[in-house]
């Protein structure tokens, strides 16, 4: 078997995190049982191109359970659990992935998986279907899943253009994924990679938000909840407004750049901190970025800036200024939770990598017979995973009654 890990002989130690994140992903769990009775992935090859996790693990090893060929990938540079990696090799999954590995590598990986002429790409950032549409046109998989929002963004892109030549379930866009997984995931998990980073108090500190969506909400809120003062940069005037009445501060990102302790990108947009926000920041910020790609601060240009530079701190880089600020970048600006904590905990990654087995299953059930578009999970799904995950968590559920059942179809009652 192939593989390009960074060191076999910490197998050990990654399958005692695979199986202590597994304990917390009872979802996927029933669905790995039913899976290996159905074998619905009977005689596919599925590649996987995600951040290599202790949860992601759990996901391959369900695919296989459901009777499929699985090779992994590294969805970024920074985010490989190398231990993890190990295990699953261990564990006869083919893995190519190095935590810190450069873009050669990263991109000789995802090329080295697709070589493996999959059946089911899986992807977080539209990596594996950028590749498909341009350099291996050749490959033609029954379909591609896309976990993130970022990479449907560009998947749409390619919709919206008339390029679009497989078929995508976004499942980035059931409910149980993203009103999850973004919020408390990304809340929790951001949180923690600038904690672990800094070992700073949040407690009293000004933290701006950078983008108001599912993720820069849970962000301000579990900033919010640690005891700091929350400014929120928007465009989007809707968003803008649900932060004031969430009860956060808003103000341009030039203005924040001025009064901010800690930054944190959430916006899936490029250069979002820049010169004219690194020219007003106060001496000690902290920058972090929370949004898929490592665009959304200008670190070019901080570098171009910077008399000095130094890390302080794993996962923290120090750079000063010509006037002796020192400003700081945690984790090199790429994905936070990622990079400087363990991404979002299993008991999220539980809904959100169920969503990708079902996706799965769904587009190997359907395979030859979907036109090439962005398709969405049934809500008949989302509510099953939703039920499961409550089930997991001892949660009852409420039934309608049957008078208000018909109350609710009728209209002749109004009062
Ligand atoms: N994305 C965010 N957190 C993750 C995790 N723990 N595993 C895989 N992908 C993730």
């Amino acid at each position: 078997m192939k593989y390009d890990i960074a060191d076999p002989s910490l197998a050990d130690e990654g399958a005692r995190r695979i199986e202590w994140a597994g304990r917390r992903m009872p979802v996927l769990k029933s669905i790995a049982e039913r899976f290996a009775k159905e074998e619905p992935l009977k005689g596919l090859m599925v590649a996987a191109c995600l951040h290599v996790t202790a949860e992601t693990a759990n996901l391959m090893v369900t695919l296989r359970e459901g009777g499929a060929k699985v090779a992994l990938c590294a969805s970024n540079p920074l985010s490989t659990q190398d231990d993890v990696a190990a295990a699953l090799v261990a564990d006869n999954i083919p893995v190519f992935a190095i935590r810190g590995e450069d873009d050669e590598s990263y991109y000789r990986h995802i090329y080295t998986v697709l070589d493996m002429a999959p059946d089911i790409t899986m992807d977080d950032g539209a990596d594996l279907a950028t590749i498909l549409h341009t350099q291996r046109t050749d490959l033609s998989p029954i379909g591609s899943t896309e976990e993130t929002t970022t990479g449907v963004i560009r998947l749409r892109a390619m919709a919206a253009e008339g390029t679009l030549r497989l078929p995508v379930v976004a499942v980035n866009d059931s409910a149980t994924k993203h009103l999850f997984d973004n919020h408390y995931g990304t809340g929790q998990s951001a949180m923690d990679g600038i904690i672990r980073a800094t070992n700073m108090l949040i407690a009293g500190s000004t933290v701006a938000v950078i983008g108001y969506g599912d993720c820069g909400q849970g962000v301000a809120s579990r900033a919010a909840g640690l005891g700091a003062r929350v400014v929120v940069v928007e465009v989007d005037p809707i968003r803008a407004l649900t932060a004031a009445m969430d009860g956060h501060g808003v103000m341009t990102a030039d203005d924040a750049a001025r009064v901010a302790d800690v930054f944190i990108t959430v916006t899936g947009n490029k250069h979002v901190l820049r010169k004219q926000h690194f020219d007003v920041m106060k001496d000690g910020a902290i920058m972090a970025n929370a949004g898929h790609f490592d665009v959304e601060l200008d670190l070019e240009v901080l570098g171009e800036m910077a008399r000095d530079r130094r890390a302080p701190r794993r996962n923290l880089e120090q750079y000063e200024m010509a006037d002796g600020r020192r400003l700081l970048v945690v984790a090199e600006g790429r994905l936070v939770n990622l990079g400087a904590a363990e991404g979002h905990p299993a008991d999220v990654m539980d809904m959100s990598f169920s969503n990708q087995a079902l996706a799965a299953e769904w587009l190997a059930q359907r395979a030859g017979t979907l036109e090439p578009a962005i398709y969405t999970l049934s809500a008949d799904i989302d509510r099953e995973v939703a039920r499961l995950k409550l089930a997991s968590m001892g949660a009852g559920l409420e039934e309608l009654t049957e008078e208000q059942k018909a109350y609710l179809s009728g209209w002749r009652e109004g009062t």
